[in-house]
C-alpha cells in the first residue's frame, strides 16, 4: 500500500493504540468506563472511586478505597513555592495557562523518576489527584487579590473543592452534584489531550510532564473549551423567541452550533443525558435558571433540523448550566474538565507504561530536494518583518 494511502490527517479513525480503559459505540450511545456502563457509575460511585477503578482496573475494597481517600486528603496541600509562583502569573492569564504551569512545576519538587517502581507511581496519582483541584482554586483566589485558602481535611474530594473555590462550605447536593461531573468528564478514550499524555508518556518521562502536556491540548478551542462557548452562545440568543432565528441562521451560514455535534456520538451524548437531569436537580433547590429553556428549545428545533444529520447535544451543552448553578466562573469550565481528566489520563498513563513503545509515526515529506545554498547577500525577498520599535525586543 502506498505511503499516500496510509495518510490519515489528524491519524482520524487509525488505532494507535490498544486499551483497556473505556469504550464507546457512538451509534447506541454507550459509553463504559473499564466494563462498567457511565450510568451506574455516576449514580452510585464516587470520582476518587472511578478514578481507582479507571486507574487500577478494577473497583476497589472499601478498605482500598479508605486508604486511596486517606492518601489523596492528606496530600492536597501545595508547597508554599508554588503558590508564590503563582501569585507572579498575571491575573489577566487564562486559568488552563496556570494550572499547566503548575502541574509542570510540581515535577521539579517531585523529580525522583521511577517508573518500574508500584510505590512511585500510587505517590504519583495520589499527588496529582489531590493537587490539581487544589492548584486551580488557588489561581483562582489569586487572581481576585486574595490569598489561596487551606483545603480542609473534613471535607471530601469535591466539597473541599467548591469550598476552596467559595471560601463556604457547599451544601450537600451541591457537592454530589459537582461530584457526578467529575466521574462524567473522567475518561473518552483517544481523545487529543489523551493522546498527548500518551505521546509524553511513551518517552518515558515523569508524570507531571504527562499531565501538563494533556492539560496544554486540553486548553485548546477545537476540544475542551466549548462548555465556556455555549453558555456565550446562551447569552447571545438571550430569550426562547431567538432560538429558531439563530439556528436557522448558523445553518444557512454554515457555523457550528456550540454544544452539539461529536465525532464518535450520533446520538445524543449519554452524559448530556446524565448532566441535564442534575441541572434540574439543582433547578429544584436553588432556583430556575433562565437559560435552560433557551437550551431545551435550542435542543428541539436542532434536533429537528439536524438530527438526521447525527447532530445531537454533546457533554458541553448541559455542563455550562450545571456550573453557572454552582457559581463558578465560566473560564473555569475547563479547568475543571481538566481536574477529572487527570484520572483519565493516569489510567492511560500507566496503561502505555506497561506496554511500553516510544511514539514516532512518520511523514510524507513534499517539500524541496538538492537545493544549491547562496549567500545571504543573494537571497531573493520574499516577504519582510515590520520594523520591531526596539531591535531584538518583540512586543
Ligand atoms: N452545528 C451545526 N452543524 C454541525 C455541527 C454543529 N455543532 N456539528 C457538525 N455539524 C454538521 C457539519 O456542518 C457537517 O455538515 P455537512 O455534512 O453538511 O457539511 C456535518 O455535521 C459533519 O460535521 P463535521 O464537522 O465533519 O463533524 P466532526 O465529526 O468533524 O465534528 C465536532 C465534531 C468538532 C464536535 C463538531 O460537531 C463541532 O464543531 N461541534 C461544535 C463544538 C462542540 O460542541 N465541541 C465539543 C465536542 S465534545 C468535546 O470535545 C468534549
Amino acid at each position: 500500500m502506498s505511503e499516500e494511502l496510509l495518510y490519515k490527517p489528524g491519524l482520524e479513525g487509525v488505532p494507535a493504540a490498544r486499551s483497556k480503559v473505556s469504550y464507546i459505540d457512538g451509534r447506541q450511545g454507550v459509553l463504559e468506563y473499564r466494563g462498567y456502563a457511565i450510568q451506574d457509575l455516576a449514580e452510585h460511585a464516587s470520582f476518587l472511586e472511578v478514578s481507582y477503578l479507571l486507574i487500577w482496573g478494577q473497583l476497589p475494597t472499601r478498605d482500598e478505597l479508605d486508604a486511596f481517600e486517606h492518601d489523596i486528603r492528606y496530600h492536597r496541600r501545595i508547597k508554599y513555592r508554588i503558590r508564590d509562583m503563582m501569585k507572579c502569573f498575571p491575573e489577566s492569564g487564562h486559568p488552563m495557562d496556570a494550572l499547566q504551569a503548575s502541574a509542570a512545576a510540581l515535577g521539579l519538587f517531585y523529580s525522583r523518576r521511577a517508573l518500574d517502581d508500584p510505590i512511585y507511581i500510587r505517590n504519583a496519582v495520589v499527588r496529582l489527584l489531590a493537587k490539581i483541584p487544589t492548584m486551580v482554586a488557588a489561581f483562582q483566589l489569586i487572581r481576585k487579590g486574595n490569598d489561596p485558602v487551606q483545603p480542609r481535611d473534613d471535607l471530601d474530594y469535591a466539597a473541599n473543592f467548591l469550598y476552596m473555590l467559595s471560601e463556604r462550605i457547599p451544601d450537600p447536593l451541591a457537592a454530589r452534584v459537582f461530584d457526578v461531573c467529575l466521574t462524567l468528564h473522567a475518561e473518552h478514550s483517544m481523545n487529543a489531550s489523551t493522546f498527548s499524555a500518551m505521546v509524553t508518556s511513551s518517552t518515558l518521562t515523569d508524570p507531571y510532564a504527562v499531565i501538563a502536556s494533556a492539560v496544554g491540548t486540553l486548553g485548546g478551542p477545537l476540544h475542551g473549551g466549548a462548555n465556556e462557548s455555549v453558555i456565550e452562545m446562551l447569552e447571545e440568543i438571550g430569550s426562547v423567541e431567538n432560538v429558531e432565528s439563530y439556528v436557522d441562521d448558523c445553518i444557512t451560514n454554515k457555523k457550528k452550533i456550540m454544544g452539539f455535534g461529536h465525532r464518535v456520538y450520533k446520538v445524543k451524548d449519554p452524559r448530556a443525558t446524565i448532566l441535564q437531569g442534575l441541572a434540574e436537580q439543582l433547578f429544584a433547590k436553588f432556583g430556575h435558571d433562565e437559560y435552560y429553556d433557551v437550551a431545551l428549545k435550542m435542543e428541539q428545533v436542532v434536533t429537528d433540523r439536524l438530527g438526521t444529520k447525527g447532530i445531537y447535544p454533546n457533554v458541553d451543552f448541559y455542563s455550562g448550566l450545571v456550573y453557572r448553578k454552582l457559581d463558578i466562573p465560566t473560564d473555569l469550565f475547563t479547568p475543571l474538565f481538566a481536574i477529572a481528566r487527570v484520572a483519565g489520563w493516569l489510567a492511560h498513563w500507566k496503561e502505555q507504561i506497561g506496554e511500553n513503545r516510544i511514539f514516532r509515526p512518520t511523514q510524507i515529506y513534499d517539500g524541496h530536494h538538492d537545493r544549491q545554498y547562496v549567500s545571504i547577500e543573494n537571497v531573493n525577498v520574499q516577504y519582510q518583518f515590520s520594523p520591531t520599535p526596539h531591535r531584538g525586543y518583540i512586543q
